[in-house]
């Protein structure tokens, strides 16, 4: 009996404790720090127009089919394929795209958990005043110091990993449901509010022009795969987290609505980010492509200089952990949901070793930002490697088989009921994308990358 079936870590209380931890997985730094700056390095309005197609055609259709996934699983990503393979009797190598999952969390949140760091170290210099009237290039320098340290950089990335084994040491619905429920509101506000803020820079409208106004000729295969990484990563699919939060989904809640309700508020966001973020780099003659230190480079010179900007940047670094601490909490999920369900560990034990996997992992990116920043592979450093091989390879192959797992493998009837959509040609509409739009265009991607188109 499917319909009884839960989740042995239990299930959300309702149907906006869903909808608030499935916004908190997605909202993050992908939106706030990740977006205004791949953005920045990969020219502006195409690239933006790309991902938004990425997350409306691609994103959606695979965000649905991994809640439903989890949603009849009911486990881990490596149990759940496991039984649903079992279920549609498909071939038992598919708990891969299990493993993939839970390695990619770990590796994702390994280096997520350093910028975090950082997030939270910018909290005490918003406190401490260290932003008050500083011009550009003193906001450069104070980023330039502050990453050259390691000790400070091991730091903050201890801290921020302590607070996530804290946070997931609870449970899904304890603590973190309650934190979301105003967090995610009060970030809209903050950040509406900095909107405002850039209304007043001398350059708005240039900074709306790079985000808005196409120039394809700006687009090569790999930004065409940057952005379409980013729409998997924003979203945070392809990688099992929204396959665990599925399988803590009640029955009786409507997965199409919540998805669609998430992908809405999580693009609002990154686009916010984005209209805050150029004005201000336009207005003070940086570079849009400096990397990811770019908000960190951009943001306190608005804090320092704009009424109120004491508080608005202490307020705005503390959102900005706990955005990302409700991310981090779902890329360790997976590995934590594991070691419990088949290793049969307690959720502090879970936590403690997942966590401490990650967080020694993460020195790999510390390291790559001063000590280790000339030891590149493939022409990068270990940390962009690390977000190039989880962001741009490991989560569209992992979207891609998960469509192609809920598209062609799954018994049909099964999807239906998940969806339960209201009319026969909504499903047709999702089975097309799924089936054929959503694989074809990953697959196209990579032969682009790759150099075979
Ligand atoms: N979506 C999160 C962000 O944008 C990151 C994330 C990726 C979370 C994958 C869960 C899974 O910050």
């Amino acid at each position: 009996m499917t319909d009884t079936k839960k989740s042995p870590q239990g299930e959300w209380s309702s149907h906006s404790a869903f909808i608030m931890a499935a916004t908190g997985s997605a909202v993050g730094l992908g939106n706030i720090w990740k977006f205004p700056y791949i953005t920045g390095e990969n020219g502006g309005g195409a690239f933006v127009l790309v991902y938004l197609l990425c997350v409306a055609l691609i994103g959606i259709p695979i965000m649905m089919s991994e809640t439903l996934m989890g949603r009849r699983g009911r486990h881990n990503p490596v149990t759940t394929m496991e039984s649903l393979t079992a279920e549609a009797k498909a071939d038992e190598h598919w708990h891969y795209l299990g493993w993939m999952g839970i390695i990619a969390g770990i590796l994702i949140l390994s280096y997520y958990s350093v910028i975090a760091g950082w997030a939270s170290a910018y909290v005490l210099k918003a406190f401490t005043g260290s932003f008050f009237d500083a011009d550009a290039a003193a906001v450069k320098q104070l980023f330039a110091d502050f990453i050259a340290s390691p000790v400070q950089l091991a730091f903050w990335h201890t801290a921020f990993m302590l607070a996530t084994m804290w946070i997931v040491k609870q449970g899904v619905n304890n603590g973190l449901e309650k934190a979301l429920r105003w967090l995610m509101p009060s970030l809209f506000v903050l950040l509406i509010l900095l909107v405002g803020y850039a209304m007043t820079t001398p350059s708005y409208f240039q900074g709306l022009h790079f985000l808005f106004t196409p120039d394809f000729s700006k687009l090569t295969g790999n930004s065409i795969l940057t952005a379409m990484g980013q729409a998997f990563f924003s979203l945070g699919i392809g990688m099992g987290a929204v396959m665990v939060y599925g399988a803590y989904l009640p029955k009786k809640i409507s997965i199409t609505e919540t998805v669609v309700v998430v992908s809405i508020a999580d693009t609002v966001v990154a686009l916010l980010s984005g209209i805050i973020i150029f004005p201000i780099v336009f207005s003070n003659g940086l570079q849009p492509d400096s990397g990811p230190g770019l908000i960190f480079e951009t943001l306190p010179i608005a804090f320092g200089s704009m009424i109120g900007g004491w508080l608005f940047g202490i307020l705005f670094f503390v959102m900005l952990v706990l955005a990302a601490l409700s991310s981090s909490v779902a890329l360790i999920e997976p590995a934590v949901a594991w070691l419990i369900e088949t290793r049969g560990f307690n959720r502090e034990k879970a936590s403690l070793y997942a966590g401490s996997v990650t967080w020694l992992i993460g020195f790999a990116s510390i390291f790559s930002f001063n000590s280790w920043s000339g030891f590149k592979i493939f022409g990068q450093t270990l940390f962009e490697l690390l977000d190039y091989v989880t962001a741009n390879l490991m989560l569209p192959i992992g979207g891609f088989a998960i469509a192609m797992f809920a598209g062609r493998i799954m018994v049909r009837g099964h999807s239906e009921q998940e969806l339960d959509l209201p009319n026969p040609l909504t499903y047709q509409i999702w089975q097309l994308l799924i089936k054929y739009l959503a694989p074809a265009a990953v697959f196209l991607v990579f032969l682009d990358v790759v150099g075979v188109l």
